[in-house]
């Protein structure tokens, strides 16, 4: 194992001070000329008059958008950069590149509003994109709503998420410069089984720290990881001090994904010929999950419809940046208004009861700083079923778009959730991963209010992945077991006493 320079401390970066001062605030313009739309109008089979009607060859015959994303080059106010907890200054590429290959890096930081998809990342794509858009009328007929739901399904993928959409570029990033093994954490297995599928068809080698709580009730994804060629840790893990160190303190830690955070990213700063990937969080991952709002875009152009309100799931954020960020675009240029509503678990709700600070992205600190909310990077979330939802932050770039008021966001407990992934699996048939169902509940929630005031609104919601492997989830809910794990502000109180100091 050749060990990198860095880690001398047993961190990425060794902190000399808890008070930082940053000098961030410039300003971002820009627009985007957008084509006039095509609105048709049919009669739907509920007999609701729309623009539109949506079937199959509607969603699929508009073509795999060929780039990616940036909502930073268009928003008034430049987020704050991570910052080098050493220097306190915003990170350097070099402060970055024992972790990522530099074109993820450049990524990570451009001020360029698109980015074009590598023909190699689009020929992978073709494998499952387009991704359908599917109107919920069956769903919308339960619930006796006259709202137009419509959920764009990603479970269509090789691994049954949005998960591969950056996972593909990331392993193809990776392989073009050289780098021979990657390592990474994933909570439910979604993300670790995409970056698995994805480096088995570079040729890459992939290590995955999965938490602990989700190795034990998932065996499927791990054997989905291990199918695709990759070796699979239980998190917190004896193979590194971060994951050991946990132990000592907690022998039993369900573990969290910022505990397997920081497992990998050691991993890969202490091996010279290992790269670390990361499922969420950081820009270059939302930006290559807008393929999902640029596809969706057109999709709901060619049907003539227009969403007064997106829901979708948040975790890290990637599905429901993915999915707004395109949208955002058109709301910024005046096109459209739509509300858009982030949902988080009650009981790990960074958005809504977090704080909007300067925080490390793993438990163990060996990441930059990101001001994002935060339940403070030592919080470890209850073992809910949602397991890609227990992260103690939320992605800069969602945060800062939350500071600006471009967006909104609710928590949902997980019994709400999977009352609604019931009813959505017995009308439309599409059995939700457990992180999503969070989405549903929301768009149900959203559903029964247009029943109330007979507003007939268009919700869109994201449909993030499909819950095959997430059974025992769903057979603790049937049998009446499920519990609302309770949320405690003492808990949130004390890891938020651990979150550096930084003055801006
Ligand atoms: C199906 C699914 N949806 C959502 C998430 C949450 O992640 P993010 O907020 O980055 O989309 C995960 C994470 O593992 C997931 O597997």
């Amino acid at each position: 194992m050749a060990s990198h320079c860095f880690c001398s401390a047993g961190s990425l970066f060794t902190t000399s001070s808890s008070s930082i001062h940053t000098k961030v605030e410039e300003k971002w313009l820009g627009s985007f000329p957008l084509k006039r739309r095509n609105l048709v109008h049919l009669r739907l089979s509920n007999g609701i008059k729309t623009r539109a009607a949506l079937n199959a060859a509607d969603s699929k015959s508009v073509e795999i958008p060929r780039k990616w994303y940036n909502l930073t080059a268009d928003l008034p106010v430049k987020p704050p950069p991570p910052l080098n907890p050493r220097t306190f200054e915003p990170v350097k590429p070099e402060d970055l590149s024992p972790l990522f290959p530099d074109e993820l890096i450049k990524q990570e930081a451009t001020s360029d509003r698109y980015i074009d998809i590598p023909d190699e990342v689009i020929d992978i794509y073709k494998l499952w994109r387009p991704t359908p858009l599917i109107r919920a009328k069956r769903l919308e007929k339960l619930l006796d709503t006259p709202a137009r739901i419509y959920y764009k399904y990603e479970g269509v993928s090789p691994a049954g998420s949005h998960k591969p959409n950056s996972a593909v570029p990331q392993a193809y990033y990776n392989a073009k410069a050289g780098v021979k093994n990657v390592v990474t954490e994933t909570g439910a297995g979604q993300w670790g089984s995409s970056l698995a599928f994805a480096c088995s068809l570079f040729g890459l080698g992939c290590e995955v720290w999965q938490v602990r709580a989700s190795y034990d009730q998932k065996p499927y994804r791990r054997l989905m990881m291990q199918t695709w060629g990759a070796k699979v840790h239980p998190s917190p893990s004896t193979i590194t001090e971060a994951g050991k160190k946990i132990l000592q303190i907690d022998p039993s830690s369900p573990g969290s994904l910022g505990i397997a955070i920081s497992e990998a990213v050691e991993i890969a700063v202490m091996n010279a010929d290992t790269k670390y990937c990361l499922g969420s969080v950081l820009n270059h991952v939302l930006l290559h999950q807008t393929v999902i709002g640029e596809e969706c875009l057109k999709q709901m152009e060619a049907i003539g419809e227009t969403p007064d309100i997106i829901v979708g799931c948040t975790g890290g954020g990637s599905n429901f940046a993915g999915l707004s960020f395109p949208f955002i675009r058109e709301k910024l240029n005046g096109k459209i208004n739509p509300v858009i509503r982030a949902v988080e678990p009650a009981a790990c709700p960074s958005l809504t009861k977090g704080v909007y600070a300067y925080d490390y992205g793993d438990t163990a600190g060996l990441t930059p700083l990101m001001k994002m909310h935060t339940l403070g990077h030592d919080f470890v979330p209850d073992p809910i079923h949602a397991g890609g939802l227990r992260y103690h932050g939320m992605a800069p770039l969602i945060s800062h778009v939350y500071e600006l008021g471009l967006m909104e966001a609710i928590s949902i407990p997980q019994t709400e959730c999977f009352q609604g992934a019931i009813q959505f699996a017995r009308t439309e048939g599409l059995i939700p991963a457990p992180e999503p169902t969070h989405a549903i509940a929301a768009t149900i929630r959203e559903a029964l209010k247009c029943r109330e005031t007979g507003e007939a609104k268009v919700i869109l919601t994201a449909m993030c992945g499909h819950g095959h492997f997430d059974l025992p989830a769903y057979e603790k809910y049937l049998q009446g077991n499920m519990v609302d794990l309770s949320f405690s502000e003492e808990k949130i109180k004390a890891s938020l006493a651990n979150i550096p100091q930084v003055v801006s």
